[in-house]
């Protein structure tokens, strides 16, 4: 464990909130280290300050503005609306919020699928405008990924269900379900690994293939819907938290309901400001005596002047 004030420690020496311990930063080397000592490594998507900061005070690794914060939290039907203004909006909100956790901002559609540079210049955008650790970007594009690392920007590859790919696809569809296609998945795994990518997202893929692209990688794989042998597992805030508004997927384990918890606090408050009840007698405001009299002398006199 680093003692404060050392190099992997906040300037400062800060404690964690929430337990008292230092707070080690985690780092792209420090996840490809828990690959070696066969740590799993815990993920999860936020895109505001608040949750953000719960999301790191709760010792998550690795935290994703991912752009499902089109659907979950701006409302569209799909991933492909977000732009990259509002990706660096988000991702901004998060940094504020996190001393711990490796930031990662995920590049909209269509800020990298056109000329590499294109790419190369948006990503740099989230590292130098909104403070993200390193960028993901789906399906697998090399020559994007080699220009980024040689950029030195640390990038997450993301292989299997692409939301980005929801009209080539068809839908959000399981991958690699034959052979074939199973074994063009590692490929592709391996050439991302080979082109420089430091983690590996393997979504909506048979655990087998994802098992058996962990036991090969030489980076860490993190799942969603890919079975429990990756080196790690991220699911989307909302999802774990009962805060989306239809059936959840296979793989998506409820935590908590807080979408229970939230409508009937807030049904609570609106009935008692209806029946009075709020705010009481101690959560209001007082005068002091002295200005209190004064006042009230005042607004007598007003009104024996207007009478
Ligand atoms: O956008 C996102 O939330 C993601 C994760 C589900 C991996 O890409």
């Amino acid at each position: 464990m680093n003692k404060p004030n050392s190099p992997g420690s906040f300037p400062g020496g800060s404690d964690s909130a929430s337990t008292g311990v230092p707070i080690t930063k985690v780092t792209m080397p420090a996840l490809a280290e828990m690959k070696r000592q066969a740590k799993p490594i815990s993920a999860l998507t936020a895109y505001d300050y608040a949750t953000s900061r719960l999301v790191d005070e709760a010792g998550i690794d690795l935290i994703l503005v991912g752009d499902s914060l089109a659907m979950v939290v701006l409302g569209h039907e799909n991933t492909l609306a977000v732009t990259v203004d509002e990706m660096l909006h988000h991702t901004r909100a998060v940094r504020r919020a996190v001393r711990r956790a490796l930031v990662v901002a995920d590049m909209p559609f269509g800020s990298y699928h056109g000329p590499v540079a294109e790419g190369v210049a948006n990503a740099v955008r989230f590292i130098k405008e909104a403070g993200a650790e390193a960028v993901k970007i789906e399906g697998p594009r090399t020559e994007l990924v080699r220009a980024l690392t040689e950029a030195e920007i640390p990038v997450v590859g993301h292989l299997g269900l692409t939301p980005q790919s929801i009209h080539r696809m068809g839908g959000y569809r399981v991958q690699g379900r034959s052979a074939s296609a199973a074994l063009q998945l590692k490929a592709e795994a391996h050439a991302l690994a080979d082109a420089g990518a430091g983690l590996l997202v393997l979504e909506g893929v048979p655990c087998e293939v994802a098992a058996a692209i962990t036991a090969e990688l030489p980076i860490p794989t993190i799942g969603i819907g890919a079975g429990p042998d990756c080196d790690g597992q991220i699911l989307v805030f909302h999802d774990l938290l009962g805060l989306t508004f239809a059936a959840p997927a296979k793989f998506v384990r409820r935590y908590a309901d807080a979408g229970a918890l939230i409508r009937s606090a807030v049904e609570h408050y609106r009935e008692d400001v209806e029946r009075r009840a709020f705010p009481t007698d101690d959560e209001s405001y007082h005068l002091a005596e002295a200005a209190h009299q004064a006042l009230d002398a005042a607004q007598k006199a007003e009104a024996r002047e207007k009478a």
